[in-house]
């Protein structure tokens, strides 16, 4: 118990040092913009590598928990979209994700993010579960959208990107590597 509200606070710490920055920020809506954007990518990344390191810090059972502040980032993301840069403005969005394709990557990869919240309440999980392997398709979209609103990009995209592609090659490898001891061994093992 101890543990999870530890981990409750240290999840809070992004939103606490992005309001005390806020005042003295040159342009607060590109600041809000890096750092929600930046903490959702991060935790995103974090819980599919939280079972790589069960090892030697098991968090695997507060997994939801990390994936709800990965929606509740990118929903303040969205909200700044939304309300301070575009605020309330319908033709101002049309406009943005004509211009900007990242913008409709970012709304896909957010559509997904909130079906995944949505869906991880315990009671109706199982029935979701299959979909949840959507989050692959989330990380790539997210990555893509992180890369492409950069001009250049720095070393953190690079990171993002490497590690993207570290997680899908694995993702990859373990299915085709179960299809395959499936369709050849099914036979003696029942599964
Ligand atoms: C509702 C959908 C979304 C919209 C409208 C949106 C909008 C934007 C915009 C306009 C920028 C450029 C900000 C600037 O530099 O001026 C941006 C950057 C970024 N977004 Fe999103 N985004 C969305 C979803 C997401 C999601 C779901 C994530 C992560 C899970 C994300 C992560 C990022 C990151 C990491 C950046 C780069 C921040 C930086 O400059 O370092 N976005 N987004």
């Amino acid at each position: 118990m101890k543990k999870k509200i530890l981990l409750f606070l240290a999840l809070l710490l992004p939103f606490a040092n992005m309001l005390l920055h806020l005042q003295s920020a040159i342009d607060p809506i590109k600041y809000i913009y890096i750092q929600t954007g930046t903490t959702a990518i991060s935790l995103l990344i974090v819980t599919l590598l939280l079972p790589w390191f069960k090892r030697v810090v098991n968090l695997l059972r507060y997994r939801r928990m990390v994936g709800l502040f990965v929606f509740f980032y990118a929903f303040l993301h969205f909200l700044n979209f939304f309300v301070l840069d575009a605020e309330l403005s319908i033709s101002f969005v049309i406009k943005q994700t004509l211009d900007k394709p990242f913008i409709y990557l970012g709304m896909i990869s957010f559509s997904i993010l909130t079906f995944m919240a949505v869906t991880s309440k315990k009671s109706i999980f199982r029935r979701f579960v299959k979909w949840h392997q959507l989050v692959y398709v989330a990380i790539i979209l997210v990555t893509i959208h992180a890369s492409m609103s950069q001009k250049v990009l720095s070393l953190i995209e690079y990171f993002y990107i490497f590690v993207m592609i570290f997680l899908i090659v694995a993702k990859l490898k373990d299915r085709f590597s179960f299809r395959f001891f499936k369709r050849y061994f099914s036979t003696l093992v029942p599964f």
